[in-house]
C-alpha cells in the first residue's frame, strides 16, 4: 500500500459510494487512459475477466482458434476456453523470452491450412515485465488482418520504444491483482481504442442489459466490473506507480551488479535499447553444470501448498514428480534459499506442457521448455532493499558446490 488509499477511501464511503460502480471507477479509468496514453480503458475485477472480455468483443467464439504464447500464466490462455475456442500454442524467443514472431507465422499459415480459417487473435505476453517484440507482431498480425491483444498483466509500465505496453494492440490488458506492479487488491483493465469496443466491454461487464424498463437479456453477460472501493485503492496506487517501477527496475541492477561475477548463473535482462522492462520479477538462470547444495534430495518430498500465491488453495499433488519440471539444481537452489527465509519460484511452466492444454496445436522450437528447466524468480517486489538482495546473492553463491 501507498500509504495514500485512506485519502481515497474515506471519501467514498462517506458518500456512499461503496457501489460496484462509482465516480472512482471512472476517475481510475482516466488515470490509466492519461499514463498509457490510450482513449479507453475499462477498470474490471480482475485480468483474467479484463482477457475475457477483450476477446469476446473482438468476436472470439465456440470453433474459433485463438493463437497464445506458450510460455506464461494459465490466465492467459483459460478465456480462450472461456470463450468456447482453442489456443495455439507459440514457443519462445531467447531475447526477450516472449512469443517468437517466426513461430507466429508459421503457425497462422499452417492453421489456414489446416483448418482453412485464420486464427481470430493473437496473444503476447510480457513475461515477467519483459516487452515482447511487438512491431514484429504486429507488422505479422496486420499482414493478415488479425488482432493483437497484448497481455500486459506483468508488465504494466514496461514500455518498447518508449511506448507503453498494452497501447498498441486493438486492446491490451493489465492486472491489478495483489502481487502486481499496483494493486486494487484483485482487479484488472482493458486498454482499447475503439469507443465501441469499451461500450461494448462495460456492457458485458455489468451483466448485458438492455434498456427496458424491467431486466431484459438478449446475451450473456458477466458481473465483472470494479467496485468503486476497489477503485479508490487504484487511484491511490497510481501516485506511486512511478517509485515502484523505479524500484523494481533499481533492484534488478543490484541483481546485475551482484551477479555478474557468479559462475553458472545468469540475470535475464533487456535485451537492447527498445526493449525497458519494469523488471516485475527478476529471473535467473541456473547452469545444468553447476551443483547446488543438497540436489540428490530435490524432489524428494511433497510440499504442502502451491508455490507462489493461491493463499495456499491447491489440490493436494498425486506424485513427487512430473515428467517435465525445473533441474534438480533449480529445486534444491529454491529449497536452499527457503531455508535461509528467501522465498523464489520457479518459472511459469509452459501451456503446452501442461496437463491441461497438452492436446492443443502448439508451434514449438524447445526454447520455453529449457528456460522453465532452468529458471528462477527471485525477490523483488516494494518490500526488497538492496540489503536484501546482498543477502539473497550471498546465499546463492553459497550454495553452489565447487567442483
Ligand atoms: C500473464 C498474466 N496474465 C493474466 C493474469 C491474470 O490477472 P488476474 O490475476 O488479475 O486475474 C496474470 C496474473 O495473475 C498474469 O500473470
Amino acid at each position: 500500500m501507498s500509504g495514500r488509499e485512506l485519502d481515497y477511501i474515506i471519501p467514498a464511503l462517506r458518500e456512499d459510494w461503496a457501489v460496484p460502480l462509482g465516480p472512482d471507477v471512472t476517475a481510475f479509468e482516466h488515470d490509466l487512459e492519461q499514463y498509457c496514453n490510450v482513449p479507453h480503458a475499462v477498470a474490471l475485477s480482475s485480468g483474467t475477466a479484463a482477457l475475457h472480455l477483450a476477446i469476446l468483443s473482438l468476436g472470439v467464439e465456440p470453433g474459433d482458434e485463438v493463437i497464445v504464447q506458450s510460455f506464461t500464466f494459465c490466465a492467459s490462455v483459460n478465456p480462450i476456453v472461456y470463450c468456447g475456442a482453442s489456443p495455439v500454442f507459440i514457443d519462445s524467443e531467447r531475447d526477450t523470452w516472449n512469443m517468437d514472431p517466426e513461430l507466429l507465422e508459421q503457425a497462422i499459415t499452417d492453421r489456414l491450412e489446416k483448418t482453412g480459417k485464420l486464427p481470430k487473435c493473437i496473444i503476447p505476453v510480457a513475461l515477467y515485465g519483459m516487452p515482447y517484440k511487438i512491431e514484429r507482431i504486429l507488422e505479422i498480425a496486420n499482414r493478415y488482418n488479425i488482432p493483437v491483444v497484448e497481455d500486459a498483466a506483468e508488465g504494466f509500465g514496461s514500455r518498447y520504444n518508449n511506448k507503453i505496453l498494452g497501447s498498441f494492440g486493438t486492446a491490451g490488458i493489465l492486472s491489478f491483482n495483489g502481487n502486481k506492479m499496483i494493486t486494487t487488491s484483485g482487479g484488472g483493465a482493458v486498454l482499447c481504442h475503439s469507443r465501441e469496443t469499451a461500450e461494448k466491454i462495460k456492457w458485458l461487464a455489468t451483466q448485458a442489459r438492455e434498456s427496458y424498463p424491467y431486466y431484459e437479456h438478449k446475451e450473456i453477460g458477466f458481473n465483472y466490473r470494479l467496485s468503486n472501493i476497489s477503485a479508490c485503492i487504484g487511484r491511490a496506487q497510481m501516485t506511486v506507480l512511478e517509485e515502484y517501477i523505479s524500484h523494481h527496475r533499481h533492484i534488478h541492477s543490484i541483481y546485475e551488479e551482484l551477479l555478474n561475477d557468479v559462475d553458472g548463473i545468469s540475470l535475464h535482462c533487456n535485451p537492447s535499447d527498445e526493449f525497458n522492462s519494469n523488471f516485475w520479477l527478476c529471473t535467473i538462470l541456473i547452469s545444468p553444470d553447476i551443483r547446488i547444495i543438497g540436489e540428490e534430495n530435490a524432489y524428494s518430498q511433497k510440499i504442502g501448498c502451491a508455490i507462489g500465491g493461491a493463499g495456499g488453495v491447491t489440490r493436494a499433488a498425486d506424485t513427487l514428480t512430473t515428467d517435465c519440471q525445473p533441474n534438480r539444481n533449480v529445486e534444491a537452489l529454491r529449497l536452499e534459499l527457503e531455508k535461509h527465509g528467501i522465498e523464489s519460484r520457479p518459472l511459469w511452466k509452459p501451456m503446452h506442457k501442461q496437463p491441461l492444454y497438452g492436446g492443443a496445436p502448439a508451434y514449438i522450437n524447445g526454447i520455453s521448455e529449457e528456460l522453465f528447466s532452468q529458471g528462477l524468480c527471485l525477490p523483488s517486489g516494494p518490500y526488497v532493499k538492496e540489503e536484501h538482495v546482498r543477502y539473497i546473492v550471498n546465499t546463492i553463491r553459497q550454495a553452489i558446490q565447487t567442483k
